[in-house]
């Protein structure tokens, strides 16, 4: 990478591919999950290493509530159980969790596991994992402006990204998908508006260092000009 270019800063990851994974051993939906978590694990890893500082997972969106009750209840148990149980993995390597989304429409139980996970972490200095869990970019968007109606301020590009669930954030450069999808399914709708974008073949579970030092060699090749000119 030349001096001159920017890094990867902020990298948003839809993990897709699970259920593939699983379907592909006989094994249940949930399994291809689990192991997805065993994935996440291994990309921030490798994200801390390649000195990117913020990864956004898409981990459930405001559409996953239509699969059937027992995936999304084993979802739901896989973040009240996961979340705050890997407390010393955080520790290890200094991540900081938070959380985006309608947080307010998950059970008091995963809410109180947010909660307590974002207040566990929140002077870990090195990388930021923030998961999106019943996190939609329309809604996001439609929170953000009834923040400001409520508050009476004016609706501009500005005031609707400064209320946005990630304006604390720095920008998100780059978003990935994996499992050869060409989708951006309700993820980061505002915020991509000058992403990057790279799409990826290994299912979810199969994802792990490689695919991340492939990402940051992609991005580097990436001119970004934001409209003007290079
Ligand atoms: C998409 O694959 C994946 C999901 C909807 C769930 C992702 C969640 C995790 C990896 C767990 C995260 C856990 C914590 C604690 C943060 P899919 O099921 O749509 O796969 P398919 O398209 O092959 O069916």
């Amino acid at each position: 990478m030349s001096d001159d270019r920017p890094g990867l800063k902020h990298l948003g990851i839809i993990m897709d591919g699970n259920g593939r994974w699983a379907k592909k051993r006989n094994l249940p939906r949930t399994a291809g999950h689990l192991e997805g978590l065993k994935a996440l694990k291994r990309v921030i890893i490798e994200a801390a290493n390649q000195q990117i500082k913020w990864v956004t997972f898409y981990a459930f969106s405001t559409e996953n509530w239509k699969r059937t009750e027992e995936e999304v209840s084993y979802l739901m148990r896989l973040f009240t159980s996961k979340l705050l149980g890997e407390l010393a993995f955080y520790r290890t390597h200094q991540i900081r969790i938070l959380a985006i989304g309608d947080l307010l429409g998950l059970s008091s139980e995963v809410q109180d596991v947010i909660t307590k996970t974002v207040e566990a972490t929140k002077d870990h200095e090195g990388i930021t994992a923030v998961i999106a869990i019943n996190y939609g970019g329309r809604d996001e968007i439609v929170r953000s402006v009834n923040r400001l109606i409520a508050s009476d301020n004016q609706i501009t590009v500005e005031s609707i990204a400064s209320n946005l669930d990630l304006s604390q954030a720095p920008p998100v450069d780059m978003i990935v998908r994996s499992a050869g999808e060409m989708r951006l399914s309700n993820f980061l709708l505002w915020e991509s508006a000058y992403a990057e974008f790279g799409f990826y073949e290994p299912l979810w579970p199969d994802w792990g260092a490689k695919e991340i030092q492939l990402i940051v060699g992609d991005y580097a090749k990436r001119v970004r000009t934001y409209g003007g000119l290079e």
